[in-house]
């Protein structure tokens, strides 16, 4: 029977998700890619218990998540994430944080996307059945909805903390004037939104530019970094190259626009100004979002006990000399 580690915590250092009590490990572990129905169970057991073991409690999934819609994927990312619950798990089910979204394609039908009232109070009770919990600690509209008014949507998420499903509320994907008018509803029925899952990472700053930090710092939300390494480019792996097969996320497209050439020169700069650091590149860049604390966590995806070592060793490092964050943003630019 699996039995955590008694030291687990204390390796990773915990942050605020806004001005909330929410506490989440600086680096938390995204369950999108490679957690579904055609993905082995044991290895993926492993790396959570190890995640667990590291002192990483926040685990991330969404409904939409798996295998897409063949054989009916959807969903079965929850489906894995929650057989290891209750396997292993359910013993420190008050230590962990566990959340989940709606809003992308789940299942046929208008009801099978979007953030109505109706997608979203059927949402949370399938979740938490693949799930096999009696409540999320945060629930996330997973995008904007344009065919829902977006008060309907608050309403429907507010419900589910008022049933007791959820615990904290947050958004994703959201641009900067949605996210203003989302938490200046959800502050009017005092829901607890503390989180805007966001695309982040050294190679796409868009949430600095379009002042949405400025916003959630203003609404008293924090943002949580999703994609920190950028499927991966912000690792040793590519520094001899990008192959043609190489995917990007939609979020991530610009990083491209002037050809992969002059990422992999700039991913060069970045790694050997970590090493300068005593850092890997991964370290440097899961660092480098956590500068701000508007940044409550970052969430790596990975499929590997070997990576996620890499990646917790950033918190080994945290600090930047304002020398250091010049030259940052020179290689960037
Ligand atoms: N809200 C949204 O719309 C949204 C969108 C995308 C993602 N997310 C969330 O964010 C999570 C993470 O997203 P992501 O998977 O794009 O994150 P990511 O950590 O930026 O990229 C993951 C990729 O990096 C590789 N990798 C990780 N650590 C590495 C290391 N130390 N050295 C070399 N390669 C490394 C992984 O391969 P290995 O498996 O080989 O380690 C994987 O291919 C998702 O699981 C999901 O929970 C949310």
């Amino acid at each position: 029977m699996y039995q955590a580690k008694a030291d687990r915590y204390g390796q990773v250092p915990v942050r605020h998700a806004g001005n909330s009590g929410l506490v989440l490990p600086a680096i938390s572990l995204g369950l999108w890619q490679h957690f579904g129905s055609n993905d082995p169970v044991l290895p993926r057991r492993e790396l959570l218990l190890a995640a667990f073991d590291r002192g990483v409690f926040h685990f991330d999934v969404a409904n939409h998540y798996g295998n897409g819609d063949h054989g009916g994927g959807y969903g079965t990312s929850e489906a894995l994430l929650g057989q290891v619950l209750a396997s292993d798990l359910k013993p420190y089910r008050d230590e962990l944080v566990i959340a989940t979204k709606v809003g992308y394609e789940i299942h046929p039908g208008p009801f099978g996307v979007g953030t109505s009232r109706k997608a979203v109070l059927q949402g949370i009770d399938d979740s938490l059945r693949r799930l096999q919990t009696d409540y999320v600690d945060i629930y996330y509209a997973h995008r904007f909805d344009e065919q829902t008014p977006l008060a309907e949507t608050v309403q429907a998420l507010d419900t589910v903390v008022r049933q007791g499903k959820a615990l904290y509320i947050g958004i994703s994907n959201f641009a900067t004037t949605q996210a203003q008018e989302a938490l200046t509803l959800f502050h009017e029925l005092k829901t607890p939104v503390v989180l805007d899952q966001m695309s982040y990472n050294m190679l796409n700053r868009g949430v600095e530019t379009s002042g949405l930090l400025k916003t959630l710092r203003a609404g008293g939300a924090g943002v949580i970094a999703y994609g920190p390494l950028s499927e991966g480019l912000l690792s040793e792996r590519y520094l001899d190259g990008i192959p043609s097969t190489f995917k990007i996320h939609p979020t991530n497209q610009a990083t491209f626009a002037d050809g992969k050439e002059a990422v992999v020169a700039k991913l060069n700069r970045l790694n050997a100004l970590a090493k300068g650091r005593g850092q890997t590149l991964s370290q440097l860049a899961l660092a480098w979002l956590l500068r701000d604390p508007v940044v409550a966590s970052v969430i790596i995806g990975t499929t590997s006990v070997a990576h996620l070592e890499d990646n917790l060793g950033a918190v080994a490092h945290l600090d930047f000399t304002p020398d250091e964050l010049a030259e940052i943003d020179r290689l960037l630019a």
